[in-house]
């Protein structure tokens, strides 16, 4: 009787195992699908398009004169600073491109009311811009959902060409739970952006970060990458990453100065996780670029002088 027990008990195993490789198997035969069409996603090799040879016209850029798109959206844009850099960095955003936005808010944690700086309930600190994060999309859609159609953030040492910014949301959908930035092709299924090249979410977005990103399950409130785990939450709550290049597949939104982008003064870390492969060059670069990252305070000056003053004859 023990016997036959016993010799039941192994078949069942035996049976119960092979049952586990075989669901292992078609788990792979899966993946290498899923992977197959993945292959075919735009973002992976758009560079594909570019002819490298084409001298690309940097200088032809918008120098406000043109006619804007009537169906202009309204953006607000956000900046993450804090008490220590208000008066060496924030208030060089609010000279120049913070000016642009249809309404700009600094976030800090301490509110500063000469220069209207919101204080968040939030540490300071690198390891606390998650928290930082949240807490800011919070504030944000409690006071202002309704009065704003995208919503950017950016940290206080980014520069972004606010008016190529709503000429690229000018054809997008903002009922779309999507969001566009730089794409980092890495760590989450389908990507996440980088924080210091800014990222704009879509009403959309922000209703379900605003509403459903307490959750503790789906969403950390603190600690980790900032870009990283806002990217993990967004993706929880079912908001993607949209295709954020020009039509002819060169970047928008730069992690970097222009100048290290031009020549790739890249680090290796950002050779790994660009989604298009970390090109350098002025033919990889859109004519229409809203944003770069690591712009030196003063440089910001530097930048509206040549993009808004400069008339080239
Ligand atoms: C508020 O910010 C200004 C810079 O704009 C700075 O001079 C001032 O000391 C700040 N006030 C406090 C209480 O930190
Ligand atoms: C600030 O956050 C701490 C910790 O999350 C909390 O205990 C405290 O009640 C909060 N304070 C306010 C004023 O919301």
């Amino acid at each position: 009787m023990r016997a036959r027990q016993r010799r039941w008990r192994h078949e069942t195993e035996v049976l119960s195992f092979i049952i586990k490789v075989g669901l292992y198997c078609s788990l792979v035969v899966t993946g290498y699908l899923i992977g197959a069409v993945f292959q075919n996603d735009p973002n992976v090799s758009i560079y594909n398009k570019i002819d490298v040879s084409a001298n690309g016209d940097w200088i032809q850029i918008n120098k406000g004169d043109e006619e804007k798109p009537s169906n202009s959206p309204s953006v607000l844009c956000w900046i993450a600073t804090a008490p220590q850099f208000l008066q060496n960095r924030a208030s060089h955003v609010k000279s120049t491109w913070g000016k642009r936005c249809d309404k700009t808010l600094y976030f800090s944690s301490v509110t500063n009311t000469t220069f209207g700086a919101v204080g968040l309930n939030v540490t300071e600190g690198r390891e606390h811009l998650t928290a930082k994060s949240q807490e800011a999309f919070r504030h944000i859609y409690n006071n202002y959902f309704n009065d704003y159609d995208w919503f950017l953030k950016a940290d206080d040492n980014t520069y972004v060409i606010v008016e190529n910014l709503k000429y690229f949301l000018s054809g997008k959908d903002k009922n779309e739970p999507i969001y566009f930035g730089h794409h980092f092709q890495s760590i989450i299924e389908g990507g996440y952006t980088s924080g210091g090249a800014g990222y704009v979410l879509s009403k959309e977005a922000l209703r379900r970060l605003a509403e459903k990103g307490d959750d503790k399950i789906l969403c950390r409130q603190d600690g980790g990458a900032e870009d990283v785990e806002i990217g993990t939450c967004l993706h929880n709550l079912g908001v993607t990453v949209g295709y954020s290049h020009d039509e002819s597949g060169r970047s928008l939104f730069h992690c970097f100065d222009p100048i290290s982008h031009l020549v790739g003064r890249y680090p290796e870390w950002y050779k790994k996780f660009d989604a298009a492969g970390a090109q350098k060059g002025k033919a990889y670069m859109g004519n229409d670029a809203i944003s770069f990252h690591y712009v030196k305070p003063m440089d910001m000056y530097l930048f509206d002088y040549f993009l808004y003053h400069v008339k080239v004859h």
